[in-house]
C-alpha cells in the first residue's frame, strides 16, 4: 500500500514516515521545506513542492499510485496565527481544499487530518473528550476546526473517509536518536527549556504563574512524538480495511505535568539549572488542558509506550545534544 505523507519532512511527520517505513509501506513524501529538514528524511520517495500549487498535486496523483493521504503540512504558530490571521487562512485552508480536490479527482478517499486540541478552546470539562463544544480562542485553532467542517460535507457529499487526529502536545524524540524536533523558531516548551540549558537559547520565559493550578502554572497534555506517530499507522490500517467511516480521535495521555513540574524534571535529568524569567500569561492560554483518550484506544487500539515525562525529555535531551554537537562540528 501506498501512502502520501504532506509534510512528511517536519517533526511529526518524519517520525510516521520513519513508523510507515518499517511496517513496508510505500512513502511519498511532499513538502516545500519551509520548515521541513531533509536530514528528517529517511526514505520513501521525496517531492519538493507546494500544496498551493494544484499543478504540482496533479502531477503527484497522475505519477504515484496513491491509496491513502496523511496530511501534516500546515502552517502550525498559534502566537502568529493571532498576528497574522490571513497567512494562516489563507495558508492552512487552501492546501487542505487544493490536497482534496486534487485526491478525489483521483478517486483516492482515504484521508488522515493533523488537527489539534486547539480546536477545543477553552475546556468546560476535564479531561476533554471529543463530543466537547468545538470554540477555538486563535485563528490557528479556527483553520483547524473549518478543515474538520470540510471533512464532514466531504463525507457526506463524495465518500471521504477521514481520520481527524486531535493532538495534543508533541514532544520528545525518536528513541533511536535519528530524528527530533528542529522548530524554527521553537515555540514549543521543552525544547525551548532544553536549548537554553544548552546555552543556544539565552533566555526562558515561563508564561503564567498565577493559574489556578497547584503551583500557579499552565498544565499541558504531552504525548511523545513516536507515540503519535503509531497512532497515525493504526488509523491508515483502520481506514484502508474499512473499519472507520470518519472519526475524530485525541491523541493525547489524560495526564498532565505544569511547567515547573517540566522544568524540574528537565534539571533532573541534565543535571543543570534552567535560569527563567516570570512573564504574565499569554492571551488565549487556558489553565489546563488534557485528552481523553478512550476514544483512541477503542477505535484505533493505541497504547502509549514512550509518553511518561521522563522518557520525553530524555529522548528530547539525547536529541538535542546530538544536533549541537553536529552544528559545532
Ligand atoms: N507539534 C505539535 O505539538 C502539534 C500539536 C497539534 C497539531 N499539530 C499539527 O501537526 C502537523 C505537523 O506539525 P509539526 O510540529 O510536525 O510541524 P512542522 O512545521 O515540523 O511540519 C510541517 C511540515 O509541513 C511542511 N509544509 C508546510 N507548508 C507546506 C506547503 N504549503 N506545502 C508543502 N509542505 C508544507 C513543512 O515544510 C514541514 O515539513 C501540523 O498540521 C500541526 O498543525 C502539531
Amino acid at each position: 500500500m501506498s501512502i502520501l505523507v504532506t509534510g512528511g519532512a517536519g517533526y511529526i511527520g518524519s517520525h510516521t514516515v520513519k513508523q510507515l517505513l518499517q511496517e513496508n509501506y510505500e512513502v511519498i513524501v511532499l513538502d516545500n521545506f519551509s520548515s521541513g529538514r531533509e536530514e528528517l528524511l529517511i526514505g520513501g520517495e521525496i517531492i519538493r513542492g507546494d500544496l498551493r500549487n494544484k499543478k504540482t498535486l496533479q502531477e503527484v496523483f497522475a505519477s504515484y499510485k496513491i491509496d491513502a493521504v496523511i496530511h501534516f503540512a500546515s502552517l502550525i504558530q498559534v502566537g502568529e496565527s493571532y498576528q497574522n490571521p490571513q497567512k494562516y487562512y489563507q495558508h492552512n485552508l487552501l492546501t487542505s481544499l487544493n490536497l482534496l480536490e486534487v485526491m478525489l479527482a483521483h478517486h483516492v478517499r482515504k484521508f488522515i487530518f493533523s488537527s489539534s486540541a486547539a480546536v477545543y478552546g477553552e475546556p468546560q470539562k476535564i479531561p476533554i473528550p471529543e463530543d466537547h463544544p468545538l470554540v477555538p480562542t486563535n485563528p490557528y485553532g479556527q483553520t483547524k476546526l473549518f478543515v474538520e467542517i470540510i471533512l464532514k460535507d466531504y463525507a457526506r457529499a463524495y465518500g471521504l473517509k477521514f481520520i481527524s487526529l486531535r493532538y495534543f502536545n508533541a514532544a520528545g524524540a525518536d528513541p533511536e536518536g535519528k530524528l527530533g524536533e528542529m522548530h524554527e523558531p521553537e515555540t514549543h516548551l521543552i525544547p525551548n527549556i532544553l536549548l537554553t540549558l544548552l546555552g543556544q537559547k539565552k533566555e526562558f520565559y515561563l508564561f503564567g504563574t498565577d493559574f489556578p493550578t497547584p503551583d500557579g502554572t499552565a498544565i499541558r497534555d504531552y504525548i511523545h512524538v513516536t507515540d503519535l506517530a503509531t497512532a497515525h499507522v493504526l488509523a491508515v490500517k483502520k481506514l484502508l480495511a474499512g473499519e472507520i467511516q470518519t472519526d475524530f480521535i485525541n491523541l493525547g495521555t489524560t495526564k498532565g505535568y505544569s511547567v515547573l513540574e517540566v522544568i524540574r524534571e528537565a534539571e533532573k535529568i541534565t543535571g543543570l539549572k534552567l535560569n527563567y524569567q516570570r512573564h504574565p500569561r499569554r492571551p488565549g492560554d487556558v489553565p489546563i488542558l488534557l485528552a481523553s483518550r478512550e476514544r483512541a484506544r477503542q477505535k484505533l487500539g493505541w497504547e502509549l509506550h514512550y509518553s511518561d515525562l521522563e522518557t520525553i525529555i530524555q529522548t528530547a535531551w539525547a536529541w538535542h545534544q546530538k544536533v549541537a554537537t553536529s552544528l559545532h562540528r
